[in-house]
């Protein structure tokens, strides 16, 4: 059996996971930065030094969970990049300790890579080529992932994520950060036709992905109409989330029938959505494709996704030296620079 100790500090969650050669998890721990909320917007430096409060609390933690000693792991990963350099640091620099002192392996991890591989090992993961659609607070993108798991990028945001566009009009509604969660609770009892949002990038052929428009128009609704109103609260939720959804699921069919490939991965945090859920696997269902969808908990920043990462990585060979830098940003073509060999 190989156990793999996994961390996950990108943003503001501090996540540790055990995770086996298998993909069962044996503990995953997370702890989440509210401090965040009154800003409506991530803080780097407190982000940081509370994952330097949490990491070492978590880790503890994970070992109780999971009735392992660090003796007994095999290997340490870590998200490398991309994310907020603090927060990327704290974890990094934890995993390239504790791998140095007990003399074991140190991975390193490209957090989509993580999101993508979210299932990998799991019985119902697909077998690759597939698409991947990520979509998530800081990113929304969709790969081609080849036959040994090599990703490129097929189109992404050309401005705002998905996740983004959901926290930025939800904070305008005034609600918490993050308000992607919040938007699908209210939009459960609205009516997703009052409100004429346009479809985001509908009648582009590219498979990139543009929300600022629909932020701006959002906006502009939300100063003209009686946001007090709970029905119009509702009505307005159900029809943004709509479009962002009809957004994400026009593009994903456009790459997958584009490439002719018939298996489709989702991860990121916005794939907890429920409506984006059930178009997906409607419309996947009528176009005849096989689709692998994590785990609502596991949609979020977890650091299961960097140990299922890992166990890829290290069955490839793939190992990184103590010298491995982070990366606030690194292209996923180029997350060969995290490896030593
Ligand atoms: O993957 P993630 O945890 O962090 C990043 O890597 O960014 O994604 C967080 C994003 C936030 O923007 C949050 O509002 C969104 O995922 N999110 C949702 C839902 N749950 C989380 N968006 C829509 N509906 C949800 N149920
Ligand atoms: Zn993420």
């Amino acid at each position: 059996m190989s156990l793999i100790l996994a961390f996950e500090t990108s943003c503001d969650d501090t996540s540790v996971a055990i995770v086996d050669h298998q993909g069962e998890i044996l503990a995953n721990v997370i702890h989440s930065q509210t401090q965040h909320q009154q800003f409506g917007g991530i803080v780097p430096e407190i982000g940081s030094r509370s994952h330097i409060e949490q990491i070492h609390i978590c880790t503890l933690r994970a070992l109780e969970i999971a009735h392992i000693n660090l003796a007994q792991v095999d290997a340490i990963a870590a998200t490398f990049a991309p994310g907020l350099l603090g927060p990327l640091l704290v974890g990094a620099q934890y995993a390239k300790g504790l791998a140095a002192s007990l003399k074991k392996p140190l991975i390193a991890i490209h957090h989509i890579e993580g999101h993508v591989l979210s299932g990998y090992l799991q019985k119902d993961f697909l077998k690759p080529p597939f698409i991947a659609l990520i979509v998530s607070g800081g990113h929304t993108a969709l790969y081609h992932v080849d036959k040994n798991y090599s990703m490129q990028t097929l189109g992404q945001t050309l401005d705002d994520a998905a996740g983004e566009a959901f926290d930025k009009i939800g904070r305008a509604l005034g609600f918490s950060y993050p308000a992607g969660k919040i938007i699908s609770e209210w939009a459960q009892n609205g009516d997703k036709n009052k409100f004429a949002f346009p479809i985001p990038m509908i009648k582009h052929k590219s498979l990139d992905f543009s929300f600022s428009g629909l932020k701006t128009k959002a906006l502009d609704v939300i100063k003209k109409h009686d946001l007090n109103n709970q029905t119009i609260k509702a009505d307005f939720c159900a029809s943004l989330q709509e479009v962002i959804c009809l957004s994400l699921i026009e593009k994903t069919f456009l790459a997958l029938s584009n490439l002719s490939i018939n298996s489709l991965v989702l991860g990121g945090g916005v794939v907890a959505n429920y409506r984006l859920r059930e178009m997906i696997i409607a419309k996947s269902k009528e176009k005849n494709i096989s689709l692998f969808l994590p785990p609502i908990p596991l949609c979020t920043d977890n650091a299961v996704m960097i140990a299922r990462a890992a166990h890829l990585k290290l069955s490839q060979g793939k190992i990184s030296t103590l010298e491995q830098d982070v990366f606030a940003n690194l292209h996923i073509e180029q997350s060969y620079v995290l490896y030593d060999v």
